[in-house]
Parts: structure tokens; sequence; C-alpha cells
């Protein structure tokens, strides 16, 4: 028996139930996993509250984490026993014990701590996908991105500027305009009190951004789409506020190109998992990227740790703790 947070049926934060459930010995291929942190992303309110459908019911959610090897299963060749690993991307996080399939999983190096690595592997990998592989960012880009102080956000700005690009940011709150610039953006813009495509067009000289990121959705995509210059990439990557209209995308200027970008979509082979995973590291360890965790809780402490997400309380990554 182990101690997981449960989802009975989709609803609010208050649906959550703490309880025991049983881990049965890793099958073929998987590995057992003693969790000593996990992440918590906004895709996780997604799945709590019904918007995205869970696998099963009861539901454990969460889908980042971090722990050390404690079992594995036969035909087991990626990982051992005693090592410490984390992942992105497994429905199933939110529990003291765990198991996993050996090929999703990334061993930590010494310079990344469990619990950074539970901060890092869902947020950071997608960050890696936004500013190297959506767009390889460098010097003389100038790029909009939005929810700049959020968990993603955080990286993806810092990481941005140590490439050479300028980053306009924009947040919800007056306490987030100094956290956003001091990971990595040269203007924070507060989208609740000022006209932030107005501010672009003013920063930027009427020149307009490379690129935008977009994971707010409903309340700033459309309104940003015109604020891209020629041959500029605009990534929706989440819906933080709603869905855009579907036919937003016709709004879209000329010559200009348009992504959805996924991690899962970005890290689908095991070569891309852990290519990802070690740019992240390194950046990490040269310093170009300074992970902020901003609010700690108890596993069993996830109902509220949703409540704040939702409420855009938090900055940062959070982490749950077993
Ligand atoms: N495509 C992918 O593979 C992928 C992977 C990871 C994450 N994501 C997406 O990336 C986004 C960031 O994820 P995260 O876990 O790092 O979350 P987060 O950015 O820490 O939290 C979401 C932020 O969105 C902003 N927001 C704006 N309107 C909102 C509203 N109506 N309700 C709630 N929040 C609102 C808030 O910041 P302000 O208060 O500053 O507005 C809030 O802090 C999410 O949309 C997530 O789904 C996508």
């Amino acid at each position: 028996m182990t101690k997981a947070v449960l989802l009975p049926e989709p609803g609010p934060p208050e649906s959550f139930t703490w309880g025991d459930i049983d881990v049965p010995d890793p099958g073929p291929g998987e590995v057992q996993i003693r969790q000593s942190a996990v992440g918590l992303n906004f895709i996780d309110i997604h799945f709590r509250s019904g918007l995205y459908s869970v696998p099963q019911l009861p539901a454990i959610l969460g889908r980042e984490g971090a722990g050390t090897v404690e079992a594995i299963g036969e035909g087991v060749s990626e990982v051992a026993v005693g090592q410490r690993v984390a992942y992105a991307g497994l429905h199933g996080a939110y529990t003291e014990l765990r198991n996993a399939p050996a090929d999703r999983l990334v061993p930590l190096p010494d310079h990344i701590s469990d619990d950074i690595a539970a901060a890092i592997m869902q947020k950071g990998m997608t960050a890696q996908v936004l500013v190297r592989r959506v767009c390889d960012l460098g010097p003389g880009d100038t790029i909009l991105y939005h929810a700049a102080a959020g968990g993603v956000g955080l990286i993806a700005c810092e990481w941005a500027k140590h490439l050479g690009a300028t980053v306009i940011g924009t947040v919800g709150s007056a306490h987030k305009v100094p956290i956003a610039a001091a990971h990595g953006c040269a203007a924070v813009i507060n989208y609740e009190t000022e006209d932030f495509a107005e501010r672009v067009k003013d920063i930027t000289d009427g020149k307009g951004v490379q690129a935008l990121y977009d994971s707010v959705g409903a309340k700033t995509f459309e309104k940003s789409l015109p604020l891209l210059a020629p041959q500029g990439t605009a990534a929706l990557y989440g819906q933080a506020s709603g869905p855009v209209p579907p036919d937003v995308f016709t709004r879209l200027p000329p010559d200009r190109f348009f992504i959805r970008p996924t991690l899962g979509g970005f890290t689908s082979t095991r070569d891309d998992l852990l290519k990802t995973a070690r740019e992240l590291f390194d950046v990490i360890e040269r310093g170009g990227v300074q992970v902020q965790i901003n609010q700690t809780y108890a596993l069993k402490d996830a109902a509220q740790a949703h409540r704040d997400l939702e409420a855009r309380r938090t900055t940062g990554s959070t982490i749950l703790v077993p």
C-alpha cells in the first residue's frame, strides 16, 4: 500500500481525496519509482476539471515527478535500481510510489536535485521546445511572451534572454512584474491594467516581434496576431484563459508561421527526450536559467496547490512533496 491523491470524478479541487493504493510489481519494460517530488502543471487543472479526459476513474493526476528507482521489470536496460530519475508527460504522478515505462525516464545528473527535476521536466523541456526548436532564438530577435512569470514562462524567458533575444513579457498582477523582469524580460507589461498591444507597438517602434508565445489563449491570442513581424512565428501552446475561437487562424496576417507545439510531439523518441533534457540540464548548469520553485506543498495538499495555480496566485514552478 502507498498513499496517493485520488480523483474519484472530475470536478473542483475539493474532489481530491487522500487514500491508499496498491502498486503492483513493475511489469516488463517498467520501473518502480519511490518519488521524492512531484511537479504541478496547469494541464493538471484541465484534467481535474474534466476539460481533458483522464484514462480511468478514480484517476491519479500529475504528469511530472522525480525519485529513485526501487525495482525494475523484465527487460529494463535504460535505468538501474538506486538511480535517480525524472519524467514528464506520464499520467499518475500524485503518489508516493509509482510504476512508469523505463524508456520515458531520464537519469538525473548530480547537479539536478530531485526537487529541481520535478520543477523542470515538463515546464523546462517545454521551454526548450519553444525557444530552441519552434524558433531557434538568438541576438536580434524580439519576442512577446504571455504569462511570463508562470512555470514555463520564467524558464523560457530567462533562456530566451540567455540566447540573446529581447523579451517582452506580460503578467496579470503588479507583484509579478519584478519577478518576470528578474528572469529575462527586458520589458514587462501588466495586461490587466495596460493595453499590451499598444505597449508592444511602442516598444518595438511598430516593427513587431519575431515570435509570439501564448499559453493564455482566449484573452490574448487574437489581439497578439497583428504584433507579429513578417516571417514571424505564433506559437499557441496552452489555453489558461479558455480556447481561442476556431477560426482565429484566418486572422493571422500573411507570411507568418503558426504552430501548436506539444512537449509530447517534440520528445516522442527516446533520443529526442534525452537530448531535450540534456540541453535543459546544461543551460541550468551554465547558469543560463535559474529554476524558481516558488511554491512547495505536501502532496496531500494538492487541492490547495490547484486552487492557488488556478487563481493565478503562483509564480514560477510548484512542487508537491510526498
Ligand atoms: N503544449 C504543451 O506541451 C505544454 C506543456 C507545458 C505547459 N503547457 C501550457 O503552458 C501554460 C503554462 O503552464 P504552467 O504549468 O507553467 O502554468 P503557469 O504559467 O504557472 O500558470 C498559468 C498562468 O496563466 C496566466 N493566466 C492568464 N489568464 C488566466 C486564467 N483565466 N486562469 C488562470 N491562469 C491564467 C496566469 O498568469 P498571469 O496572472 O500572469 O496572467 C497563470 O499564472 C499552460 O497553459 C499549460 O497548459 C503546454
